[in-house]
C-alpha cells in the first residue's frame, strides 16, 4: 500500500507552501487540507496571473488532480463560496475535482464576532489573529458543541444553528462590539446553501482508500509549525496542529502510511502578528527584507515582520515533523545584501543553547554565524549549477546543519521559478 507524502510550513506561516504544492501536484492524484481554515492564504502565480486559496488545496488548478478537504479544517461557507466562484471564473473545475469532508466543523458569523470581541478584550496582549473566527470555532469543536458540515443536509438545521448562534450571543454580551448579525446571516445561509451542492463524503474512508488502490495523495499543512497549538510560540499560535500528527488526526491517514515528510523553509525568516520573533530585525535590515520579499499578509494584508534564518527553531520543526526532506522558499530575496545571517543558537539567562525554551521571549539574543552575499540576480536562474557561489555555500550550511538535504528551491513567485538541487 502506497502512503501519503505530506508538506509543512517550518516556520510561522506564509513560507510559501501554495506555490510548491501547485509544483509536485503533477506528481500527484490527490492534494489534500488537513487543519486551518481561512486563516490560510496559499498563494499560486502562473501565466502572470496570482491566486490565493485560503480553504480549497493548491491542487485544484490541475484539471485531473482530486482535492480533499479533510476532517481537521473549518470552513467559512461565506469565504468558501467566494473562493470557489473566483476559482470556477479562473476555469478549476471545482465541483468536479473537490469532495469536503461531512466532519469539517463550520464557522458561524458568532465565530467571527467571538475573535474580535476576544482580541478586543485583550488590549496589547491580543494575539494578532486574523479574525476569521478560528479561536471560537476550534474551540467549540473541542468543548464538543460544534457544527459540521455534515449537519448541512438536516432538515432541522436551521433550528440547531439558531441554538449555538444564542449561546454566543449570550457570550457576546459581555463585549461591546457593534455588528449587524442579519446581514451576516443572510449572506451565511446562502453560502450554506451553495455549499448544499458540493461533494460531501467521508474523506477518511476515500484517502486511505486511494492509498490502497496505489494512488499518490500529498497532504498540504496551513500556517506552520512554530503556530502549532502544542509546540509553537504559545499562547501566540493558532488554533490547530499545524505539524505532521495534524495529518493523521485532520485526515484519517495512520503514522505508519506517511511517507515523504516535505518541510518548507523561506531563505530567511518572517511572522504576522503579535508574538515572540526572536531574529527579527527591526532596522533597515528587516524593511529591505519586506520590501524585497513583498512580506504582506495574503489574508490578512498586514505588513509581516521580518528576520535572519533561525536554526535553532527550524531544527525543533524539523524534529517535530520528522522532516525528509526540505524546500527553501524566497532565496532570491536575500540578493544584493553584503552579509546574511543565521542564527545557530541562543543566549537564555547568559547560557548558550541550541534549544528553543519554554518561553521563547527568555531570548536574550541570538548567535549569529556570517555569510558573504552575493549581488547577481537569480531569479532568472533554473539550473543549480548556475547558482552564485555564496548562495550555495549558504544552503550547504543550512542542509550540513540540519541534517536534511534541500531539493529544491525558489528564487520567485512564478510556478517555473524553481532550482532542483537533487531528487
Ligand atoms: P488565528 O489562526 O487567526 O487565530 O491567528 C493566530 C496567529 O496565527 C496570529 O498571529 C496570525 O497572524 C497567525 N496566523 C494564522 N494563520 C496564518 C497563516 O496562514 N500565515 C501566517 N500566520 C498565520
Amino acid at each position: 500500500m502506497r502512503k501519503a507524502d505530506v508538506l509543512l510550513g517550518l516556520q510561522w506561516g506564509d513560507e510559501g507552501k501554495g506555490k510548491v504544492v501547485d509544483v509536485l501536484t503533477p506528481e500527484y492524484d490527490a492534494i489534500a487540507r488537513f487543519q486551518g481554515g481561512p486563516n490560510a492564504g496559499h498563494t499560486l502565480e502562473f501565466n502572470h496571473e496570482k491566486h490565493i486559496l485560503h480553504t480549497i488545496p493548491s491542487g485544484i488548478f490541475h484539471p485531473d488532480c482530486l482535492n480533499l478537504i479533510g476532517n481537521g479544517l473549518v470552513i467559512d461557507p461565506v469565504v468558501f463560496m467566494e473562493e470557489a466562484e473566483r476559482l470556477a471564473a479562473a476555469g478549476a473545475r471545482v465541483r468536479e475535482n473537490l469532495v469536503i469532508s461531512v466532519k469539517a466543523h463550520l464557522i458561524l458569523p458568532t465565530h467571527r464576532l467571538l475573535d474580535a470581541a476576544s482580541e478586543q478584550a485583550k488590549g496589547n496582549d491580543k494575539i494578532g489573529s486574523t479574525l476569521k473566527g478560528i479561536g471560537p470555532v476550534y474551540t467549540d469543536k473541542t468543548a464538543r458543541e460544534g457544527l459540521r458540515t455534515g449537519d448541512i443536509q438536516r432538515d432541522d438545521f436551521e433550528s440547531i444553528y439558531r441554538i449555538h448562534r444564542d449561546r454566543h450571543l449570550a457570550q457576546l454580551q459581555q463585549s461591546d462590539l457593534s455588528y449587524d448579525l442579519e446581514q451576516l446571516e443572510k449572506e451565511w445561509f446562502e453560502a450554506i446553501y451553495y455549499m448544499r451542492s458540493f461533494k460531501m463524503g467521508h474523506t477518511d474512508y476515500l484517502a486511505n482508500n486511494l492509498l490502497k488502490d496505489d494512488k499518490k495523495i500529498l497532504a498540504e499543512g496551513a500556517q506552520g509549525t512554530l503556530l502549532d497549538i502544542d509546540f509553537g510560540s504559545y499562547p501566540f499560535v493558532t488554533s490547530s496542529n499545524t505539524s505532521c500528527g495534524g495529518l493523521c488526526t485532520g485526515l484519517g491517514i495512520p503514522p505508519n502510511k506517511v511517507g515523504r515528510v516535505i518541510g518548507i523553509s523561506k531563505a530567511y525568516c518572517t511572522r504576522v502578528g503579535s508574538g515572540p520573533f526572536p531574529t527579527e530585525q527591526t532596522d533597515k535590515t528587516g524593511i529591505r527584507l519586506r520590501e524585497q520579499g513583498h512580506e504582506f499578509g495574503s489574508t490578512t494584508g498586514r505588513p509581516r515582520r521580518c528576520g535572519w534564518l533561525d536554526l535553532v527553531a527550524l531544527r525543533y520543526a524539523i524534529m517535530l515533523n520528522g522532516v525528509t526532506e526540505l524546500v527553501i522558499t524566497k532565496a532570491d530575496v536575500l540578493s544584493g545584501f553584503d552579509v546574511l545571517k543565521i542564527a545557530t543558537s541562543y543566549r537564555v539567562n547568559d547560557e548558550l543553547t541550541d534549544q528553543v525554551p519554554y518561553d521563547l521571549t527568555s531570548v536574550s539574543e541570538p548567535v549569529y554565524q556570517e555569510f558573504p552575499g552575493w549581488t547577481s540576480d537569480i531569479s532568472q536562474i533554473r539550473h543549480a549549477h548556475e547558482l552564485p557561489h555564496e548562495m550555495k555555500e549558504y544552503l550547504r550550511f543550512i542542509e550540513l546543519h540540519t541534517g536534511v538535504p534541500i531539493t529544491l528551491v525558489s528564487v520567485g513567485p512564478d510556478r517555473a521559478a524553481m532550482i532542483r538541487l537533487t531528487d
